[in-house]
């Protein structure tokens, strides 16, 4: 069965396409099919992570939204060839960058009950181990139907106070919902800071895991979401912050991975 993972946050900026975007390739670098849908409809973006032209793309998961073909439809395969040689494979379904489909979105709402039939059912007609959400920030209908479906949710953070707040709401809406697994994951932290620090507060804080600390990176800055950082510097500490995630994800019994020691030495 197809495990659906969706990566939140409840503000924006905090780093949600990238990591999902690179975390699901270091999923599927370990031989996985791997499905990344883009929901965050009103500003969508991780294609461009995977250098998807929107010229390319003929339809898209609005189109799934308004009845004009099913989801499936709407995928396409932007694997690297990196990943297609340790046998994995990427599937994104984007949303529209056309502004008259967003503007339609943002005036008429959706059905979101149709999204929610589209998220249960792709995983298996497109035969996926993992399906990605790439969320909008904040609480909406939307977020509250892709944390029901979550076998991992996968909560972003940086170490900002207003951060900290906003993020108790996600948790607690997660722990009323059942979800099955919570992974917190804190981005952005400055080379100053103590890890072991921060995470004990974090963790102390939401009583829940925090797979891993994301180091504030320059190279990331530089990049700017141009290409994927996992397979243009697969040896950063930033990288392997990714690949620990991906391991929590997909082998969870085989140890925790995350090189909290190494994280801010090796840069
Ligand atoms: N670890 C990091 N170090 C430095 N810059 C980062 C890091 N992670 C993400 N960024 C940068 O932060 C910005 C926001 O990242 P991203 O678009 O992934 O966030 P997001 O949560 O998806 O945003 P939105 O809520 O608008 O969808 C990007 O410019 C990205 O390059
Ligand atoms: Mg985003």
């Amino acid at each position: 069965m197809t495990k659906i993972i969706p990566v939140h946050s409840f503000r924006g900026g905090t780093g949600k396409s990238n990591t999902t975007a690179n975390v699901a390739t270091a999923v599927a670098a370990m031989g996985q099919r791997v499905g990344i849908i883009d929901t965050d409809i009103q500003s969508p973006g991780i294609h461009i992570l995977f250098n998807l032209s929107p010229k390319s793309v003929q339809k898209t998961l609005n189109d799934y939204l308004w009845n004009r073909c099913t989801l499936q439809e709407t995928s396409y395969d932007v694997t690297p060839a990196p990943v297609k040689a340790k046998k994995g494979q990427i599937l994104l379904i984007p949303s529209s960058m056309d502004i008259a489909e967003i503007s339609k979105i943002l005036r008429d709402g959706y059905n979101v009950k149709r999204l929610q039939d589209g998220l249960k059912k792709v995983g298996e007609q497109l035969k996926l181990d993992y399906l990605f959400i790439d969320t909008h920030p904040g609480i909406n209908e939307e977020t509250l139907l892709s944390l029901s479906l979550a076998h991992t949710l996968v909560v972003m953070l940086r170490p900002d106070q207003q951060d900290f707040q906003g993020t108790a709401v996600i948790v607690d809406i997660a722990r009323r919902l059942n979800v099955n697994r919570l992974l917190l994951v804190v981005n952005r932290v400055p080379a100053k800071f103590i890890p072991e620090q921060v995470k004990e507060q974090v963790e102390k804080t939401y009583q829940a895991k925090v797979a891993a600390l994301l180091p504030n990176s320059e190279e990331m800055m530089e990049l700017a979401s141009r290409d994927l950082f996992y397979l243009r510097y697969p040896d950063h500490v930033l990288s392997q912050a990714y690949q620990a995630i991906a391991q929590q994800i997909h082998q969870p019994s085989s140890g925790e991975g995350n090189p909290l020691k190494s994280l801010f030495q090796r840069r």
